[in-house]
Order: C-alpha cells, then sequence, then structure tokens
C-alpha cells in the first residue's frame, strides 16, 4: 500500500471506519480500537520489522489492519465470529495488505508462543456484561469468563522474555507479575507491557 492510501484511511476514525459495512461501523465507537490507541500500541509492539503481532478477538481487523500501517510488521488476528472475519479479510485483500489476516476462531485453540507482541482489548467482557455483547451469535456466559482468563494467563506466562504485550481496557490485576508495565496511555486504558522472566 502506498503512503498516500494509508494517509487517506488513517485521516481519522470516520474514514477508516467507512471501509467496512454500515452496520460495522455503527460498532465501532464501543467495540473497535479507536485509530490513536491503535498507534501507539502498534508502534510499541512493532520493534523491527520481523514483528508478529497477534490480536486476541480482533472483530474486523481494525486494530490489525490499522497497526500495520502505523507500524509495519506481520499480523494476525483470531477472532470467534465467523461474519466479522469474512468482512475483516475481504477488506484486508481490496488493502492488498499481505502482512495482515484474520483466522476463524477460539484464541484458545492456538499457541501464542508464534508471536512476539500480544495485542488485547477486553475481548472477554462481553461474557460478564451481556449487554455489552456485540451480537448473540457466540455463547456468553460467567464460566466461559472464567475459562478464557484463566487459559491466557497460563499462555501469558509460557511465553518468552521480552514478549510485548498492550491491554486495553483491562484491569492491572489480570497481568502476571511476570510483567512489567512499562507505560500507560489515554487516562490509563492502553498499557504497555514486556514480559521480564
Ligand atoms: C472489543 S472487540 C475488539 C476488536 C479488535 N481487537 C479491535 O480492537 O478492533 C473483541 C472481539 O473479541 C472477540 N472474542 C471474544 N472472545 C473470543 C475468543 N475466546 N476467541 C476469539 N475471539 C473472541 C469478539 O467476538 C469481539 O469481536
Amino acid at each position: 500500500m502506498n503512503t498516500g492510501t494509508a494517509h487517506h484511511y488513517l485521516a481519522s476514525d470516520k474514514e477508516f471506519d467507512d471501509l467496512f459495512p454500515v452496520h460495522i461501523q455503527q460498532l465501532s465507537a464501543i467495540h473497535w480500537t479507536p485509530l490513536n490507541v491503535a498507534a501507539v500500541a502498534a508502534r510499541f509492539l512493532v520493534q523491527n520489522a520481523g514483528a508478529r503481532i497477534i490480536d486476541i478477538g480482533a472483530g474486523v481487523g481494525k486494530f490489525c489492519i490499522a497497526g500495520s500501517m502505523y507500524a509495519g510488521g506481520t499480523y494476525t488476528g483470531i477472532e470467534q465470529r465467523k461474519n466479522f472475519v469474512t468482512i475483516g479479510n475481504k477488506v484486508i485483500k481490496q488493502l492488498g495488505l499481505e502482512n495482515v489476516s484474520l483466522i476463524h476462531g477460539n484464541f484458545t485453540e492456538l499457541d501464542l508462543r508464534g508471536y512476539t507482541g500480544i495485542y488485547f482489548f477486553n475481548s472477554f467482557h462481553e461474557n460478564l456484561v451481556f449487554s455489552d455483547a456485540l451480537d448473540n451469535k457466540v455463547e456468553m456466559s460467567g464460566e466461559l469468563y472464567e475459562l478464557y482468563n484463566a487459559h491466557l494467563l497460563r499462555q501469558l506466562h509460557a511465553m518468552p522474555v521480552g514478549t510485548r504485550l498492550a491491554t486495553f481496557w483491562l484491569s492491572v490485576t489480570e497481568i502476571p507479575d511476570c510483567y512489567k508495565l512499562l507505560g500507560s496511555h489515554f487516562n490509563n486504558l492502553l498499557k504497555l507491557w514486556v514480559k521480564e522472566r
């Protein structure tokens, strides 16, 4: 993608969200990462051109797509809702982004150790507050919240030292203490971590 094209879509969240169908645009303000947050998170996660970033609960790929435009690197988004994956991959193809892809599945099926950086936008929250859910297309429950959280914690523990992690809208208590907090932005909503031991 040339710089001019990226510049056009990164001009504002409205400009970016217009890439997607109207019903997806309407979810953006609450459910997709704002561009200013994606810029800071991606620049933190991508330390060099070889960086491989995983977005756990990628939606239609707003973070992955915008992140690649801001910081380069390779992005994979895993998303449990198939319709989001189909819509997101169509936009990725239309933009000609070869370093971004969305895969359909539950993150519990994925080994995170293939990645150098992790982005996590409080994806399991809808299991606790059903009124905040995106739709009723997937199973949601308090038990699933516990299961997903426990799985993520185990995976975070197993990551190599030096792994970078960016969390958005997440309580600090949910990150294991082998991760050091390096910075907080946007009223502490975005937190940047590195695995120290
Ligand atoms: C808040 S949205 C974030 C979207 C995207 N990361 C972004 O910033 O634009 C969270 C997404 O996580 C997905 N999700 C929740 N639990 C998941 C799981 N266990 N496995 C895969 N995706 C999940 C939801 O379907 C939803 O699309």
